[in-house]
């Protein structure tokens, strides 16, 4: 998730982008760029690091006055975040400038049809192919910025919010969206366009938020234009605004972990965004294709991780067992890294990390690297530590993860690890073509699934009114959901300080039913078909020492339901899933007991988003 804006209009740009930058880093800071347009040249600035990194350049180096400009704080999906990767990104003949929001999923082959028409790119992004698209159409079909764009975006796949600007048409800005958000403000001294509200409450509350398919050509002192990709012309819908600033950095959620909650249906998505296909049963992690010998022969993966990481990388040892049949072994990276282990090198071990700068995770991983075994990376924080560190690795393109306590990370680390044990499962051949072709599908649905139980969240919020002054609770689960225990568990310790305990379902009668009466509160994951009977029956112990049971059911589990204190039913899918969509209720749970017991919600006490330190 990147930030975008741009200005054409009456005042001086820069400083208007530059303030604009700063109340859009909450999107993306791991380099920064604006152009501006003046002298009928694009004069550009850009960095490594934030916007401030930016602006101190900009005082050094000033641009020159300008009307018309376009501006880019950066989260990175393709490339290093570095100058030269940094947007925006000009054309081959320099007359073009770009700035991108999104993931063009097809820009390999888009960039190799460039090149054999003479293009040479700078950058490894998918941004400035688009953007020497664009000069193509233009130079080939000798016409205007807006159909130069919709010829180019024509061929795109993918997620994009884009703003163009055109030294030889210095009164226009050209933006379009898909999948990614893009809204333009009418103020009184010109027109922004910006990847949301944020830089244009300051100084107007009329805005258009642009569709899917929608392209706008921006004129100074002309009406805003609009048209589909299909050059039909669209109706502009003037909308007033009266979200405050904090509200719309949330997207109108109270707290960032609650919008990242509600954040998953997408980000689950993005995590599988041109990695599967399950119509023609096509799988395949990119970061892995390069190495594929290697790990396949390995005898041994071992997942490394911290705090939910750890918990994502459990599921990952049920996956990759169950599904590809590799032997897996899990470690606490904190302990892995003192503990002396043998490890081989033929072996392959893989760190997981949201932030990529965990050092416990580090460490753990360069006693790896020393040892020879190949290490694989599953981070979100493209170019971090970790990423840099590893030999290989797949991003989960989950955007920034603002609130501390881990949720769309951790679905998308689990969501990763899916494919993973789906694509070495195919390419060993110990899975069969139909469970294969099950599972694939079935994943493509899970997306649609989280959002069928953030539709309606209230059943959740009045549990949690039930249980707030508890001041212990107990997760139980079996197979792929007794991590999802554990998860459930941090979260609500992390954030609502309850004293929460997760265990496998079978565990309790070795010595946590002790803890059951009247004031424990346990919190029962039950989708696992297989284990029905035997989670039942967990569940009746429980109930005959008074315990309050909170069962995490399908709808076809009546008879749990009927069992237990209070049910939450969630949409049935293959075992192997499960945990993607078990966990989503226990997030909201956590979240709002936390909220009701007056919690700093995004920023827990005596906890940090990364944890650097030992
Ligand atoms: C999870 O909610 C916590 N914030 C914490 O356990 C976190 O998962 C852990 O510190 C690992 O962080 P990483 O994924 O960035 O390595």
């Amino acid at each position: 998730m990147c930030g975008i804006v741009g200005y054409i209009g009456s005042t001086d740009v820069t400083p208007l982008l530059i303030e604009g930058l700063k109340r859009l880093e909450y999107r993306g800071y791991d380099s920064a760029g604006i152009a501006v347009l003046a002298h009928e040249a694009i004069h550009v600035r850009k960095c490594k690091g934030k916007v401030s990194d930016l602006e101190r350049n900009v005082q050094q180096q000033p641009l020159p006055p300008a009307h018309i400009g376009i501006a880019h704080t950066r989260w990175a999906t393709h490339g290093e975040p570095n100058h030269v990767n940094a947007h925006p990104h000009l054309s081959g003949n320099r007359r073009l400038a770009i700035v991108h929001n999104g993931i063009i999923e097809n820009y390999h082959e888009l960039r190799q049809a460039l090149a054999e028409l003479g293009h040479h790119f700078i950058s490894d992004t998918d941004t400035e192919v688009l953007v020497h698209l664009i000069e193509e159409y233009q130079q080939r079909e000798q016409c205007t910025l807006a159909e130069a764009v919709r010829s180019a975006l024509k061929r795109v796949v993918g997620a994009y919010a884009i703003v163009v600007m055109d030294c030889s048409q210095p009164d226009q800005l050209v933006a379009a969206r898909m999948s990614s958000p893009l809204v333009i403000g009418l103020a009184d001294e010109g027109y922004f366009v910006a990847s949301d509200a944020t830089p244009i409450v300051p100084h107007t509350n009329k805005v258009i938020y642009l569709n899917d398919g929608e392209i706008a050509l921006i004129r100074r002192n002309s009406k805003v234009q609009i048209t589909n990709i299909d050059n039909q012309i669209c109706t502009p819908q003037v909308q007033e605004l009266d979200m405050k600033l904090e509200e719309i950095e949330k997207g109108g959620y109270p707290h960032f972990m609650l919008k990242e909650i509600h954040q998953q249906p997408l980000t689950v998505a993005d995590a599988m965004r041109g990695r599967i296909d399950s119509k023609v049963g096509w799988i395949r992690l990119g970061g892995m294709t390069e190495h594929l010998n290697r790990i396949l022969r390995a005898p041994k993966f071992t997942l490394l991780g911290c705090g939910t990481s750890w918990h994502a990388a459990l599921i990952g040892e049920y996956l990759l067992e169950d599904i590809a049949r590799i032997p897996v072994e899990v470690e606490y990276a904190s302990e892995f890294r003192y503990r002396n282990p043998v490890i081989r090198n033929d072996e392959v071990v893989i760190a997981i990390s949201q932030s990529g700068e965990t050092l416990d995770t580090m460490a753990a991983l360069e006693l790896a690297k020393r040892e020879g075994a190949f290490t694989y990376g599953i981070v979100n924080v493209v170019g971090s530590s970790i990423a840099r560190m590893t030999q290989a690795g797949s991003y989960i393109h989950c955007g920034p993860e603002i609130g501390v306590a881990s949720t769309k990370a951790f679905t998308g680390q689990v969501t990763v690890l899916t494919l993973m044990a789906l694509y070495l499962a195919h390419l060993k051949g110990v899975i069969s073509r139909s469970y294969f072709h099950q599972l694939l599908t079935e994943l493509e649905t899970i997306p649609e699934k989280i959002q069928t139980i953030l539709r309606d969240t209230s059943h959740i919020e009045y549990i949690a009114s039930e249980i707030k002054d508890n001041n212990n609770a107990l997760y139980l689960g079996r197979g792929y959901n007794f991590p999802v225990a554990l998860e459930g568990a941090l979260k609500l310790k992390e954030i609502s300080y309850i004293h929460a305990e997760g265990y496998p379902a079978a565990e309790m009668k070795h010595g946590p039913i002790a803890l059951i009466d009247e004031n424990m509160p346990v919190i029962v994951i039950t989708t696992n078909t297989s284990a029905h009977d035997k989670i039942k029956s967990n569940i009746e112990e429980i109930k005959a020492r008074k315990g309050k049971v909170i069962a995490i059911t399908t709808v076809e589990q009546s008879d749990i339901q009927a069992l237990v204190d209070y049910s939450i039913t969630i949409p049935k899918t293959i075992e192997p899933l499960s945990p993607l969509l078990s966990v989503i209720p226990l997030q909201l749970l956590a979240y709002y007991i936390a909220v009701m017991r007056g919690c700093n919600v995004d920023q827990p006490r005596n906890l940090a988003k990364s944890v650097t330190v030992e």
